[in-house]
């Protein structure tokens, strides 16, 4: 195997040589400088980077040709030189004088391959094809430069440093340091770092690195599912989904996003209390207490009328770590993918989004909100549509406001039935729509015509 053997050089201080000092051996030159090396480049005529370099004397120029013991006391030399025959008579003194040398595109005269890197601070990541496909390795380099941010030089800053504390108290053997190490990395720390919460990073390690009982605990991530058409759940969330190891999901969720996973059922029809909150969390808690990775995932976003929250302070109280992964709530998503915008500023400023589950604590007032804002979204709504409709006239919203019903918004039999306030209720009868529908108040329902023709 061509190069089998990974290593990363320390060039820091010691004397590197670039033979040719055109682009590419400027490149090579700025690499081995970032790395700390004293550079000198041979060429008759170098670049005028290089001649920029050489007058704050980052590097030494020697404006001629490539000539025998130029390696001479060299740590790692670079032939950037376009020509087999130099290239090979430098490989020869190479040799002899064991330099480690690397000839840019011509694998038969290097003793090292130069790797694609991602680096990140700290962190680097290194890609090599033995110099077979060069081409490969940077595609690759393009595609992992995106999955790995900044926020990875970060992430091993802070790992650095609790590592460096709990070294300094480490009681248990190296097996058991290894295997707290590996549960410890299993928590979505990188998440942890781009939402700027570096203490829990620290924390998270450190409780896993001390004790028996941080190494066995789970950690719960609170997933919003999108509004219905499965491919509107978010990256993130689809992450979270990849990791876990069971999921605890609604009855809104697309099934295929829990196919092939450990998954519990926690969903509720209307009407049927069959799953009780407390129930739910109780199961977060025990899940996340045998140490697994939980997704509990929720139609919508798991913060707009999905009891997300009193999961969240189930768990916070219970010890548990969570994760709350927003996502598109049917509210809107629904709405948008119905042709209906929420606000547009020729007909609405405003939007609010609310309960028609008139039985709750905290009864929506219906006349209020008719004088006081101009789109209304009504979620499980549908069983008190008549009601609702007519409070809403009664608070002085014309019969003949725009309004709409939703079914199923962004599935594949999505429906939308529009009328306007006054005759809404009748208009939906013969339809039936079923759960999960909502309701669009407003004078934004009139774009859905060009909104849709549009989109096609
Ligand atoms: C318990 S709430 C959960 C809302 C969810 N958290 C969200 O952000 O979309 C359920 C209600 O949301 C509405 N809903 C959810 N998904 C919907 C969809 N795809 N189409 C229409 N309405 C939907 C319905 O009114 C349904 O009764």
């Amino acid at each position: 195997m061509p190069f089998g053997y990974p290593v990363m050089l320390e060039v820091g201080g010691r004397p590197c040589v670039v033979i040719g000092g055109g682009t590419i051996g400027e490149g090579k030159a700025r690499g081995l400088l970032s790395a700390g090396a004293r550079v000198t480049v041979i060429d008759p005529k170098p670049t005028s980077g290089l001649e920029d370099l050489a007058a704050t004397d980052a590097v030494t120029l020697v404006r001629r040709s490539y000539q025998r013991g130029d390696l001479k006391g060299v740590f790692v030399a670079i032939a950037a030189t376009d020509d087999g025959a130099t290239n090979a008579e430098i490989f020869i003194e190479a040799e002899a004088e064991r330099v480690l040398l690397n000839a840019v595109d011509d694998s038969q005269y290097c003793h090292f391959a130069v790797p694609s890197i991602i680096r990140r601070g700290d962190f680097l990541v290194s890609l090599s094809t033995g110099g077979k496909s060069p081409a490969l390795a940077k595609s690759l380099r393009k595609k992992l430069s995106r999955e790995f941010g900044e926020e990875y030089a970060i992430l091993v800053d802070l790992l650095a440093e609790v590592r460096e504390a709990a070294l300094a108290v480490r009681e248990v053997d190296f097996d058991t340091w290894a295997g707290r190490w590996e549960a410890a990395l299993e928590h979505d720390l990188i998440t942890m770092v781009r939402d700027g919460r570096h203490q829990d990073v620290k924390d998270t390690v450190w409780r896993h690195l001390n004790s028996e009982r941080g190494a066995s605990v789970g950690h719960v991530w609170i997933v919003g599912a999108g509004p219905g058409d499965p491919q509107l759940i978010t990256v993130k969330g689809r992450e979270a989904l990849d990791r876990a190891d069971v999921v605890v999901y609604d009855r809104l969720v697309d099934p295929s996003l829990v196919e092939g996973k450990e998954a519990i059922y926690a969903g509720k029809t209307p009407g049927d209390h069959s799953a009780p909150q407390e129930e739910i969390n109780f199961t977060l808690i025990r899940l996340a207490q045998q140490g697994r990775k939980v997704v509990r995932l929720k139609g919508g976003d798991p913060f707009v009328f999905g009891r997300g929250s009193e999961e969240a302070e189930a768990l916070a109280a219970a010890e548990i770590g969570f994760t709350v992964v927003p996502a598109p709530t049917s509210a809107i998503a629904a709405l948008a993918a119905a042709g209906i915008p929420v606000t547009d500023r020729r007909f609405s400023s405003s939007v609010a989004i609310v309960t028609g589950h008139c039985g709750g604590p905290r009864p929506v007032d219906w006349r209020a909100l008719a004088g006081s804002v101009e789109t209304i979204v009504v979620l499980m709504g549908l069983s008190n549509l008549d009601f609702i409709t007519e409070e809403l006239m009664a608070g002085g919203l014309s019969a003949e406001m725009p309004a709409a019903i939703i079914e199923n918004g962004t599935r594949p039999d999505q429906r939308v039935i529009v009328s306007n306030l006054g005759g809404l209720a009748e208009a939906a009868a013969p339809a039936g729509p079923g759960s999960p529908s909502l309701i669009v108040v407003g004078r934004v329902v009139t774009l859905r015509d060009k909104l849709l023709g549009q989109s096609g």
